[in-house]
């Protein structure tokens, strides 16, 4: 199959790395317009760049209600429409209850899940006025796990999910046709988690590659469940949170 999603207009937040870019990457080849947003310019252009004319590199603070009102007036301007947005941004912080600190809860609440709060907002506004659209948000498997270690951002990624469901269901009783699922990945091989290995670990060995009972996947194992959500193949598929994990929480219960 190609051309899954030819014709339509994505932007992808936190773009330039890990499970954005390939999905920027995945979505272009498959013939949509991408838009990558990120904090991180070098890297977002660079991408850009790579994929050719049909991409554009905007640069974008997530969790910044005025950064999402430019970049929506940016996509009216030159697009006129928008019909697939990836909330995708985000940061990990490790840490208990009892070694969170309240402005480290309140920076990984604002960027993993005030973003996707103001992403959805502001795409509804824009996908109304068009043909829908197809919104997917970045949770985890934290998001649904009892993660301890990693309190604030599970909690983020909780709130994104619950997010998830009420935006589905407000555009389906609107009938706005646009849809919108969670994704719930467990462990993706990108420079978020590499960060956190021990020195002199081979990261591949974690990988299901390596060996079926490893947690990571690839940016890539992501990259196409988003352009299924996004194309027309999942037009019925709306208020999912579609666990990437191997099968990791069923074994767990
Ligand atoms: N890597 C994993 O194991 C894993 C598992 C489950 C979920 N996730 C989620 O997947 C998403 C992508 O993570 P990744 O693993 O590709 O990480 P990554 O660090 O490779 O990419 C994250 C991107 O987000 C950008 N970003 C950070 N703060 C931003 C902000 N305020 N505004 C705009 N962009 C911002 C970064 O610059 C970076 O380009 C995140 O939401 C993450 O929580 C990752």
């Amino acid at each position: 199959m190609s051309g899954r999603v030819a014709g339509k207009v994505a932007l992808i937040t936190g773009g330039a790395s890990g499970v954005g870019r390939a999905s920027a990457l995945l979505l272009a080849r498959e013939g949509a317009r991408v838009v990558i947003s990120d904090i991180d310019v070098e890297s977002g252009q660079a991408l850009a760049e790579e994929i050719g004319p049909s991409a554009l590199f905007i640069q974008h603070d997530a969790s910044s209600e005025a950064d999402w009102a430019r970049v929506i007036d940016t996509l009216r301007l030159r697009y006129g429409q928008l019909d697939i947005l990836f909330n995708n941004a985000g940061i990990l912080l490790k840490g208990d209850i009892e070694h969170t600190s309240y402005s480290d809860w309140q920076r990984v609440q604002r960027i993993n899940s005030d973003s996707v709060f103001l992403g959805c907002r502001a795409a509804i506004a824009l996908m109304k006025e068009g043909a829908g659209g197809s919104i997917i948000n970045m949770s985890s498997i934290a998001g649904v796990a009892g993660r301890d270690d990693y309190t604030a951002y599970s909690a983020s990624k909780g709130a994104v999910a619950a997010l998830s469901r009420t935006v589905a269901v407000l555009c389906r009783r609107r009938k706005y046709r646009i849809r919108c699922n969670s994704l719930h990945p467990d462990g993706i091989l990108t420079p978020m988690t590499t960060a956190t290995l021990p020195a002199g670990l081979d990261p591949w060995s974690l990988t299901i590659d390596a060996d079926p009972m490893g947690r990571m996947c690839l940016p890539e194992d992501v990259a196409a469940s988003v352009l299924f959500l996004a194309s027309e193949e999942s037009r019925a598929i709306n208020g999912i949170e579609l666990r990437i994990d191997s099968g990791q929480f069923v074994m767990s219960i």
